[in-house]
């Protein structure tokens, strides 16, 4: 039997029990966290491609900072009268999910302290537990994290960076005010504490007006900044970008190097014609529109069908609403026991994303990849099935 490195630890999040369910044609899950496949730009970024293959050079090394052209396009996306980027400052990454491992990769020995917001997104998490961090969890509020309890953390523990993800935050949709992410900055700068900010679904805002990144606010160098393209063009692109000071891009690019080389010279290509030839606020805006008409059908759902005593999120803009139940409700077992078998309903149960306290009593939904239709039966039968579940003691002790 192979003897696996000691930091490896068993997969058991939760999520093997809706795989067996998968292939139930009457299963509606809203365990997944994908973009919608019919808004992806097919036409487009088919010609895009074909355009790039008419040059070899899309099919040649390219260097492991990422092609300029498209750097220079980020840079001038994330851009805004507050703060201005430059290619110089941008990395490109394979999804921002390439940039969570590189931050973690360079500044964790195993044990560092790493705080997350509670509960967080699993991908981090398993980014992160490759380098055997402590983590601290600071809790949610409406408007981000408990900006008490991470004085607190910060104050007694030595933490290397602040993992946050401060718009539409996966699981639980919530944004972080403009008063926080001053106050977080004012903590990092204090503590000397980097912020890594991820924020993949920024741009994906229904209502409200937009708010600074953490990035564009930073004075003191304190932050390194996750965008991606798989929420707002496709994630089969595998393209995101790392933006932050020269000090860490220098080694983060390093490291980018030694981990794959470079992102694919011919999707950044063809990602750079597309945007040559397409406004892709136009095409963000489409997707607004269908993404604000399913979250609506779930939020009336939700008001409907389920019993009084499960409170939930209400977002303004994202992929996820977040569900807390009863305090002694499993929501891993009551999906495997109960939802799962009776509902034919998917949802992701909380425990395994809080990596400390693994609190149980939560779930998160998924709006974006389904029609409203079947959001609306899906609501309608998780809700009937809680209410039975909640009407009954004995599921109390699940
Ligand atoms: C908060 C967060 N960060 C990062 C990622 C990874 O995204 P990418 O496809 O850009 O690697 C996801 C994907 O779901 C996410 O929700």
């Amino acid at each position: 039997m192979v003897k696996f490195a000691n930091r490896i630890q068993p997969c058991d999040n939760g999520l093997n029990d809706i795989f067996t369910y998968a292939n139930d044609p009457a299963l509606i899950s809203f365990a997944a966290g994908y973009p919608n496949n019919h808004l992806f730009p097919q036409a487009e970024l088919k010609s895009a491609f074909a355009s790039s293959l008419t040059d070899s050079t899309s099919l040649q090394y390219s260097g492991a900072a990422g092609l300029k052209s498209l750097r220079a396009k980020i840079a001038q996306h994330i851009s805004s009268p507050r703060r201005t980027f430059t290619a110089a400052e941008i990395l490109l990454t394979q999804g921002a999910q390439q940039g969570l491992d590189l931050t973690a990769k360079l500044l964790l020995d195993p044990g560092d302290g790493v705080v997350v917001e509670a509960p967080t997104y699993l991908g981090a998490l398993s980014a992160f537990d490759a380098y055997q961090p402590t983590y601290y969890e600071v809790p949610l509020q409406d408007d981000g994290m408990d900006l008490n309890v991470l004085q607190k953390t910060l104050m007694t523990h030595h933490v290397k960076f602040i993992y946050t993800i401060p718009d539409f935050q996966n699981p639980t949709g919530s944004t972080l005010s403009l008063p926080k992410r001053q106050a977080l900055l004012r903590l990092a700068q204090r503590y000397d504490v980097i912020i890594l900010e991820d924020s993949p679904y920024r741009d994906l805002r229904f209502s409200g007006e937009s708010l600074p990144s953490l990035a564009s606010l930073d004075t003191t160098d304190h932050v390194i900044s996750l965008g991606s393209f798989s929420k707002i063009l496709s994630p089969g692109l595998r393209l995101g970008w790392l933006v932050t000071t020269p000090e860490l891009l220098v080694p983060l690019t390093e490291l980018k190097l030694g981990n794959d080389v470079q992102s694919s010279t011919l999707v950044m290509s063809a990602i750079d014609q597309y945007l040559d030839q397409h406004d892709l606020s136009d095409h963000i805006a489409k997707m607004n529109q269908a993404y604000a008409a399913k979250m609506a059908t779930m939020l009336n759902a939700l008001d409907h069908y389920l019993p009084a005593a499960v409170n939930f999120t209400r977002p303004r803009g994202g992929f996820f609403i977040y569900l807390t139940l009863p305090a002694d409700i499993d929501t891993g077992e009551l999906l495997k026991q109960v939802i799962l078998p009776q509902a034919k309903v998917a949802y992701v149960p909380s425990a395994s994303l809080f990596p400390v306290s693994h609190q149980a009593n939560g779930l998160r939904l998924n709006f974006t990849n389904l029609d409203t239709a079947t959001i609306e039966l899906g609501v309608k039968r998780l809700g009937q099935i809680l209410t039975r579940v909640l009407a009954q003691p004995k599921y109390a002790k699940l």
